[in-house]
């Protein structure tokens, strides 16, 4: 088998080859979506970077088309860095994005707007970059080097256009608004709409409302008394993103979180793993919000280099705000269910008693998608909660206390790409803990034991999950597993993680994939579905 090709992806997006980041500008046009992300024509690390653009109409099978947008002109000749996508009245689309200008100084970034040379072309392959670019430069006190990733616009009542570009002053993070009435001249708001001391540069800033009735998502615009605000930011001091739910101030361009969300580090996240400079857009025909982030590899440069490639983008998902209004929902789009193939399913109740591991066979389980739910009697053996772990993250619990370390309720979960003899493993798990009047509900991806090759990342993931165990007493997870992929949603799209890992025995026909309990209380699987994933026809 073609070394090279084992960890490549069956069904999440890569190209053929190169280096791959940020998605930029999704949209949707004319029954089309649209993909671009950063790429890099000339190799599998940073640099040079384009907006390569791929196109679909099912969000599943893609077709790739030459980059959009490249380096060409004074305002971008030594990068088109991300942006985004608007829709102006009579559908037509807007890129607005971040050139870096020929110096010196160097790295200085300007934001530039692009159109389609032809609207009737539904792919949209041609984009012209006019001669009245850059739109947006720092010369009003912003730091030049550190001013980028322009937002989708949204139009206010009056008719006025709003986008975001993301920055920091010293340590402070600032997504900065500006205001247009025709989206060529813009002026900047004497406040940012948002920013928060020691939280450094961010990057890829996404601002958008959600519902309060229900899960539609909203055209970006969209404002008023049903509807929340998130801000998402993307913080390169730990390539970590954080989002806060709150209340957008239109008449004072600001925007308030909620006092159950916090800036920083230590608030929400999409994914509790590696998911990065994503952003989301509203597919107004499915009614819906639609995520996109990105994960890098978790292997070397030099092994980047030899495969090839480097970087994928992962499955897009739904977003809607949950009932308690506190955080977000999200789950894998309806779409992906078509590339379900054979399936495994338990027929019956299956009690795993501690210690036991009981294997899902008849599907490819290194390419699979599995949904299980798990139950337990009782919470009374749940593990007290260590008041000093307060002052640590979840990852720092979960490398503490893995699947291999018996508990009471938990650690259960599923054993994903795991070979034979347990050799390599990747356990996706949740493990319940008795704090003050409560319990504390963490689930781990831990890629501690996932490989036995050498200079690997091997994170322990986790977030905690705000479910109420003592009521419900049960929960569950669902898992795409693609090769060098797992992709998880606990309790129905609360908490998600995603993480890199680079089996070398569990790959292919040798992947195995099992449930399993280290805790001393039973755990019943209610059930069980997995599924082989079949790869699209196209993708690159
Ligand atoms: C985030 C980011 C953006 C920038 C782009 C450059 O990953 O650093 O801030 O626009 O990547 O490729």
């Amino acid at each position: 088998e073609n070394v090279k090709q084992v960890h490549r992806t069956g069904y999440h997006f890569q190209p053929k080859q190169n280096w791959i980041n940020d998605p930029n500008g999704p949209m949707y046009y004319k029954g089309v979506y649209h993909l671009f992300y950063q790429y890099n024509p000339k190799g599998a690390v940073w640099g040079n970077i384009v907006w390569a653009h791929s196109v679909s109409t099912d969000l599943i099978n893609w077709t790739p088309l030459e980059p959009a947008i490249f380096p060409s002109k004074p305002f971008d000749k030594y990068g088109c860095w991300s942006g985004s996508a608007t829709i102006l009245p009579g559908n037509k689309p807007v890129i607005l994005y971040t050139g870096i200008v020929e110096g010196p100084p160097k790295n200085v970034q300007v934001q530039n707007y692009a159109i389609p040379a032809n609207l009737s072309d539904p792919y949209l392959r041609k984009w012209i970059k006019p001669d009245n670019n850059p739109l947006v430069v720092a010369n009003n006190g912003e730091n030049a080097t550190a001013f980028r990733d322009p937002t989708t616009a949204w139009l206010d009542k009056s008719g006025h256009w709003k986008m975001l570009v993301g920055s920091k002053r010293n340590r402070r993070g600032i997504a900065y608004l500006y205001r247009s009435k025709d989206f060529i001249k813009w002026t900047k708001a004497k406040h940012p709409i948002h920013s928060q001391a020691n939280t450094g540069m961010w990057e890829c800033p996404d601002f958008f409302p959600v519902s309060l009735k229900g899960l539609n998502g909203l055209d970006t615009s969209v404002t008023g008394e049903s509807v929340k605000h998130v801000l998402k930011v993307s913080l390169d001091l730990t390539r970590y993103e954080y989002y806060t739910v709150g209340t957008y101030l239109t008449d004072k361009d600001r925007y308030v979180p909620d006092n159950t969300s916090v800036d920083g580090w230590a608030g929400l996240r999409y994914d509790y793993g590696n998911f990065y400079a994503s952003k989301t857009f509203f597919d107004p025909s499915k009614n819906r919000r639609i995520l996109w982030g990105w994960a890098n590899e978790s292997d070397s440069t030099a092994h980047d280099v030899a495969k090839g490639w480097a970087g994928i983008q992962l499955i897009p998902r739904t977003l809607w705000l949950d009932t308690s209004g506190k955080q977000l929902m999200q789950w894998p789009i309806e779409e992906l269910e078509t590339l379900r193939g054979s399936k495994a399913k338990f027929s019956t109740k299956q009690e795993l008693a501690k210690g036991q591991l009981v294997e899902v066979k008849g599907i490819t389980a290194a390419q699979a998608d599995v949904e299980v739910t798990f139950s337990f009697k009782s919470l009374a053996k749940a593990e007290p909660f260590d008041p000093k772990w307060l002052e640590y993250d979840a990852e720092k619990i979960c490398s503490l206390k893995g699947s291999t370390v018996q508990g009471g309720v938990g650690p259960f979960g599923l054993l994903t790409l795991a070979s034979e003899k347990l050799e390599e493993y990747t356990p996706v798990f949740f493990r319940v803990f008795k704090a003050q009047n409560t319990h504390k509900v963490l689930m781990c991806s831990d890629a501690t034991r996932s490989s036995l090759k050498e200079g690997l990342y091997r994170p322990s993931f986790a977030g905690f999950v705000d479910v109420d165990l003592a009521t419900d007493k049960k929960i569950s997870l669902r898992s795409l597993i693609d090769n060098s992929v797992v992709e998880s949603f606990g309790a129905k799209g609360k908490t998600c993680i995603s993480s890199r890992v680079y089996p070398t025995l569990a790959v292919y026909e040798n992947a195995h994939l099992y449930v399993f309990n280290n805790g001393s209380e039973t755990i019943t699987v209610e059930n069980l579905d997995a599924w082989s994933m079949k790869k699209p026809l196209r993708m690159n």
